[in-house]
């Protein structure tokens, strides 16, 4: 027995702290996951009753992600997304109670202005939004610096390096980043400071397996791919990507675990076809009326409910 978890028969229990069962993730938790060799499982979730769905499912994070641009906002990209959309979202899911740890994205220029900017707003993405943490993209100089100012703050900070989105005019598009020794190196010296400013993870998007093992290597806290290999601590996916919403979005990285698209499609359909066959609704779906009440309302002349 340790302080942080139990070893049960020589195997060691994240959800068991002495005799207290404790379901919900925390940041330790999800340190302590990269120490122990256990995968990391995160999905981003923008409303109340999916967060509720992957709870059960015992997913680790969830990431209400600036990618609710792309994914449910009609966007082209995730520049338009605001920091009010973010907070919208992030109040949703906090309000299902998930035991997934929630993480909330800070979306573009929101945090980049000044210090004094990122702290207000990651301060507003937990108190209004019920996040536990924050998401910040990029590895510069100044990114870390705000990364280390807004965990001074005592607000857990989530980095992102590699591909990030907010940044693809600068990037030329979506592209794979860190291919070369160089940008690889460089990938690896931005983990290295965004954990020595204290984030508590960092989400690799967009690189080589190579790359992200190296990056994975480098570092004490745990890495989140996502079209970064299997080397990661974790791996993360856009909900609605992997469920299989859009049939057009198949980048190599995405593997579909479902075609909900087809199934909503399926429903839709049979629904259609018997409202206007009138099978539906049917005596089940309907409601009646008493006998007295329907007597008294038609007489002789109560028609055929059927
Ligand atoms: O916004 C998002 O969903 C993300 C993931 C792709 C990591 O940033």
């Amino acid at each position: 027995m340790n302080p942080h978890g139990n070893y049960i028969n020589n195997t060691f229990d994240l959800n068991q702290v002495g005799d207290i069962p404790l379901a919900r993730i925390t940041t330790h938790k999800i340190r302590l996951m990269k120490e122990k060799g256990k995968k990391i499982v995160m999905l981003t979730a923008y409303d109340a009753p999916t967060a509720n769905i992957l709870s059960e499912c015992g997913v680790d994070m969830i990431l209400v992600g600036d990618s609710v641009g792309n994914s449910l906002l009609g966007y082209e990209s995730t520049i338009p997304v605001t920091l009010e959309d973010v907070i919208h979202h992030c109040a949703a899911v906090s309000r299902a109670k998930p035991n997934s740890f929630i993480v909330g994205d800070m979306p573009f220029m929101s945090y980049k202005v000044s210090t004094e900017q990122a702290l207000e707003n990651c301060g507003k993405m937990l108190q209004k939004g019920g996040a536990e943490a924050v998401k910040i993209e990029g590895g510069t100089a100044r990114v870390v610096e705000i990364v280390k100012s807004v965990v001074d703050a005592g607000i857990p900070v989530m980095g992102h390096i590699g591909l990030t989105p907010q940044s693809i005019y600068e990037l030329g598009g979506y592209r794979v980043q860190g291919r070369t020794k160089e940008t690889t190196e460089s990938l690896v010296s931005q983990a290295v400071a965004l954990e020595k400013a204290g984030a508590f993870s960092i989400v690799i998007e967009l690189v080589p397996s190579l790359t992200a093992k190296m990056v994975t290597e480098s570092i004490d806290i745990p890495t989140i791919g996502i079209g970064a290999g299997p080397h990661c601590d974790g791996q993360v996916l856009v909900i609605w990507d992997m469920l299989g919403l859009f049939e057009e979005f198949n980048p190599k990285f995405l593997k579909k675990y479902a075609n909900i698209r087809q199934v909503i499609k399926d429903a839709v359909n049979e629904y259609s076809k018997e409202v206007r066959n009138g099978e539906f609704p049917d005596p089940k779906h309907s409601f009646e009326m008493s006998e007295e009440e329907s007597g008294r309302l038609y007489g002789r002349n109560k028609p055929n409910e059927k």
